[in-house]
């Protein structure tokens, strides 16, 4: 078990739109000698199938909604590799996802830089302390000089970069880098629209073959920036690259496949296999005996071929057998885990063993919430996932009393999987459910979902509020005062709810009416993120 955990990787893909995770996925896979799989990434992509309604959405609208987990081996590894929705809409569903990985591939367009929904999604894992391997994609087209964007990521991202490798000319030029850490020089040669493993020659700087493939002035010019760069830049050490503090920088072509054998390498040697998770007072190791893991996404009716609901649990510690009986620690059910799933794109295979690090899609429990656990020991519960602060507020209405019952189930459902949140305002005595969401998209898939999967058609009100803090203190154990929050004296506008699990919190008219209210005195304590789930 030790070693099967030892060689496990599991990671996520961050990007700005457009800035090439879903080519170098497939180039990922292409390596991994899991073609078949790349082929499933590119239909997913292209063909945009219409096999399900959900994918429906994704082909209007052009983007990619759903996360996948995509499992491949590589140099006697196991990767695991989860896939995260590029579109900034689904950021929500993103973060959940990067807290399920023990590292990140940050992908960056070489002509681009730094851009906003990298920024984002850097932020989320330097918090949550995820180490960051960075690839520097496009290199075949006209692409930025490559000092300046090691400059941009210290800069902008503020985290100190090594350039691991040095491209060696760029755009039409661009036809190998060196690595710097064992001074050999890589020669890639294209391959027609990038189908096969792009045929390389490796040699020294002194190798006079290696050397004579590349063109004189472009070779002379790498190794100029390179005497530029040992002086400036920050010296490799792979502990600072596991405390997330420094990021190994490889430039490359995910559409050529230059560059990508290189990135499954650092994979390998610098991402961290699975982490210790903290469970309150306790700490779970992965090869500790004892089962656990928890739920980090659900998913229902992917595909019209599985109408059911798909829980996805990242193990944390022992080894899966299907099967086994574990506890569902927050109701303290027993269960068992019989129907199993790893899941690859939109195909599915029976999972009969697993380990820390991987992760299984459950079928049919329709009590798995996001952020519970699964362990063989009932007292233990994971951390639980962070929620995420919405900022677009709407109130929304079923169609026809006779769809209402089809319209609540549906909505019950997509609450669960997370699709929005859901808070209840309290008005002169009432209780009016008011959806909150990250990106504005989010109230689209419900909608999309509830007429498709449910037959319930809807009407989307728009709601005054954009910003929201949290109430510290706990209603339930009374540390919360109810007439301290009777007393408040909110701005105009701002009203009163509580979240899904009880907690109170205020919604206002803007971020800048919020943090000028939780700047005065108050007989409360206000958050901006929950405490806890
Ligand atoms: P995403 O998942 O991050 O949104 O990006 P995706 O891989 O879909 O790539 C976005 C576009 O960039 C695609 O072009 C893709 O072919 C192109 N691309 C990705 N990697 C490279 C690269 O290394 N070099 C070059 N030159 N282009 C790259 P598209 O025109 O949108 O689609 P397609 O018709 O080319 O597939």
């Amino acid at each position: 078990m030790h070693r099967e955990i030892r060689r496990r990787r599991t990671f996520a893909i961050i990007s700005h739109p457009d800035a090439g995770k879903t080519t170098l996925t497939e180039k990922l896979l292409l390596y991994g000698g899991a073609l078949g799989l790349a082929g499933s990434v590119t239909a997913r992509k292209n063909q945009r199938s219409t096999a399900s309604d959900w994918m429906e959405l994704e082909r209007q609208r052009g983007i990619s909604v759903s996360s996948t987990v995509l499992q491949f081996d590589f140099r006697d590894h196991v990767l695991n590799l989860l896939d995260t929705p590029g579109h900034k809409d689904f950021s929500e569903d993103t973060y959940r996802v990067l807290t399920a990985v023990d590292s990140a591939v940050m992908v960056i367009d070489a002509s681009k830089g730094i851009e906003a929904q990298t920024r984002k999604l850097f932020e989320v894992c330097r918090q949550s302390g995820v180490p960051i391997l960075t690839f520097i994609n496009k290199l075949d087209r006209p692409a930025r000089d490559p000092l300046e964007l090691m400059d941009e990521l210290e800069e902008v991202l503020g985290i100190s970069a090594f350039a691991a490798n040095w491209p060696i000319g760029s755009g039409a030029a661009f036809s190998g880098v060196l690595d710097r850490r064992s001074g050999l020089l890589h020669h890639f040669e294209r391959t027609p629209g990038g189908a096969f493993r792009a045929p390389v020659a490796v040699g020294s700087l002194e190798d006079p073959q290696v050397r004579a493939a590349f063109a004189p002035d472009v070779i002379d010019r790498a190794i100029g920036e390179l005497e530029l760069l040992d002086g400036a830049s920050a010296p490799f050490d792979p502990e600072r690259i596991l405390a997330g503090e420094l990021t190994p920088v490889y430039f490359g072509s995910a559409v050529r496949n230059f560059g990508v054998e290189l990135l499954l390498d650092a994979l390998v040697e610098l991402a961290p296999p699975p982490k210790a998770r903290r469970a309150g007072e306790r700490v779970v190791k992965p090869d500790d005996p004892g089962f656990s893991a928890f739920v980090f996404k659900i998913q229902a009716n992917m595909d019209p071929r599985h109408r059911d609901r798909l829980a996805f649990a990242r193990i944390c510690s022992g080894r899966f057998e299907r099967g086994m009986p574990v506890f569902h620690t927050r109701t303290g059910d027993r269960v068992r885990l019989t129907s199993s799933h790893r899941v690859f794109g939109r195909e599915r295979e029976t999972v009969d063993e697993a380990f820390a690090g991987d992760v299984v899609g459950i079928v049919g429990r329709s009590d798995f919430q996001i952020g519970d656990t699964l362990a063989e020991d009932a007292s233990l519960t994971i951390d639980r996932i962070p929620a995420f602060a919405p900022e677009h507020f709407a109130f929304l209405h079923g169609d026809g009393a006779a769809e209402q019952k089809r319209f609540s189930k549906g909505l019950t459902q997509l609450l669960q999987e997370g699709v929005v949140q859901s808070f209840l305002l309290e008005r002169s005595g009432q209780r009016i459910p008011v959806l909150g969401a990250v990106g504005p998209l989010q109230f689209d898939v419900v909608r999309h979902r509830l007429e498709s999967e449910y037959g319930a058609t809807t009407r989307l009100e728009q709601s005054p509020w954009s910003a929201m803090a949290w109430i510290e203190g706990d209603p339930l154990d009374g540390s919360v005062d109810r007439q301290a929050l009777d007393d408040l004296a909110l701005p105009t506008g701002a009203a009163l709810c509580r979240d899904r699990v009880g907690r109170y919190a205020i919604l206002f008219e803007g971020a800048w009416s919020r943090d000028f209210f939780m700047q005065r005195k108050s007989s409360v304590t206000l958050s901006s993120t929950p405490t806890r789930v």
